[in-house]
C-alpha cells in the first residue's frame, strides 16, 4: 500500500523530569537521559525519509526553571551538539537553530554557530532545535521585520501572504506534518504555532527518554492509519 512519509515531523521533548523522579533520580538525569534518546532519533527519523526534523529543545519560558537545572541544560546542549556531530555529518543534515539569542551564553551560541557552519552545505535534511524559542516570539518577530520592510518600501502590504510571511520567520520551512509530544500532555507549549497549521497530532504517553525508534515507527503508523 502506497503510503505518504511526513515531510516535516516536530517533536515536543517531554517527561525528563517525570522519567526521573518516577526512579528516583535527579531531573538532570533525566535530561542526559533525554538526550540520548534524541541522538539515536534523529538519526533513524533521516532514515525513515522524513526530510525536517524540528525538535524543542528548550522554550523561553524555561527560564524559570532552577538555576541547577537550566545551567545543566546548557551544557548538555553544548555536549550533544559536540556527540551528534559525526551522525549528522555522515547523514549529511544540515543543523539549523530557531530561537533568539539574547540570555544563550557565548560558549553555547558558539557551539550552535560551529554546528551551523560545518554542516550548511548539507543537503540529505534538516535538523532544526528550537532552543530559547517560543512560538509567539517567531510570529511576532516576523510582523516587526515585515513591518519595517513596509516602511522602507521594500514590500508592499499588498503582498503579504502566507509564503512572503513563512520567510520572514526564524527559518523558512515546510508545514509541519506531524507533531509528536510525549509524555502524555496534550499541549502545545507555544511550539511553533504558524507551521503547525494542519499538523497530526500524537501525544504517546511515554516520557520523551523512552522514545525510541520503536515508538517512532508507531507515529508513522498513526500518520499511516490518519491517509486513510
Ligand atoms: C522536557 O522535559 C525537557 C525540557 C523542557 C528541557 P521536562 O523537564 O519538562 O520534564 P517534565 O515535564 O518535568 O517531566
Ligand atoms: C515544552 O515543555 C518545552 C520543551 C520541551 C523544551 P515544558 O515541559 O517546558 O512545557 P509546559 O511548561 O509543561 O507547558
Ligand atoms: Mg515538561
Amino acid at each position: 500500500m502506497k503510503y505518504k512519509v511526513p515531510n516535516h515531523v516536530a517533536i515536543i521533548m517531554d517527561g525528563n523530569g517525570r522519567w526521573a523522579q518516577k526512579r528516583n533520580l535527579k531531573r538532570t538525569k533525566g535530561h542526559q537521559k533525554g538526550a540520548e534518546a534524541l541522538k539515536k532519533i534523529s538519526e533513524y527519523v533521516y532514515d525513515k525519509k522524513v526530510k525536517v526534523l524540528s525538535v524543542f529543545a528548550f522554550s523561553t519560558e524555561n527560564w524559570k526553571r532552577d538555576k541547577e537545572e537550566v545551567d545543566y541544560l546548557m551544557d548538555l546542549f553544548i555536549k550533544s551538539f559536540k556527540d551528534n556531530f559525526d551522525a549528522v555529518k555522515k547523514k549529511g543534515v544540515k543543523v539549523i537553530f530557531s530561537g533568539v539569542k539574547e540570555k544563550l551564553s557565548n560558549k553555547v551560541i558558539k557551539a550552535m554557530e560551529d554546528m551551523t557552519e560545518e554542516t550548511k552545505d548539507n543537503k540529505n535534511g534538516i535538523f532544526n532545535i528550537c532552543l530559547n524559542y517560543g512560538g509567539q516570539d517567531e510570529i511576532l518577530n516576523a510582523t516587526k521585520k515585515i513591518s519595517k520592510d513596509v516602511s522602507n518600501g521594500v514590500i508592499n502590504t499588498d503582498d503579504i501572504n502566507p509564503e512572503l510571511f513563512n520567510k520572514y520567520l526564524f527559518n523558512d520551512l515546510p508545514p509541519i506534518d506531524l507533531l509528536i509530544r510525549t509524555s502524555g500532555e496534550y499541549r502545545i507549549s507555544n511550539f511553533m504555532l504558524w507551521q503547525m497549521a494542519y499538523a497530526e497530532f500524537y501525544f504517546p504517553k511515554v516520557h520523551f527518554p523512552d522514545f525510541n525508534e520503536e515508538e517512532f515507527d508507531k507515529a508513522l503508523l498513526y500518520i499511516f492509519i490518519c491517509q486513510y
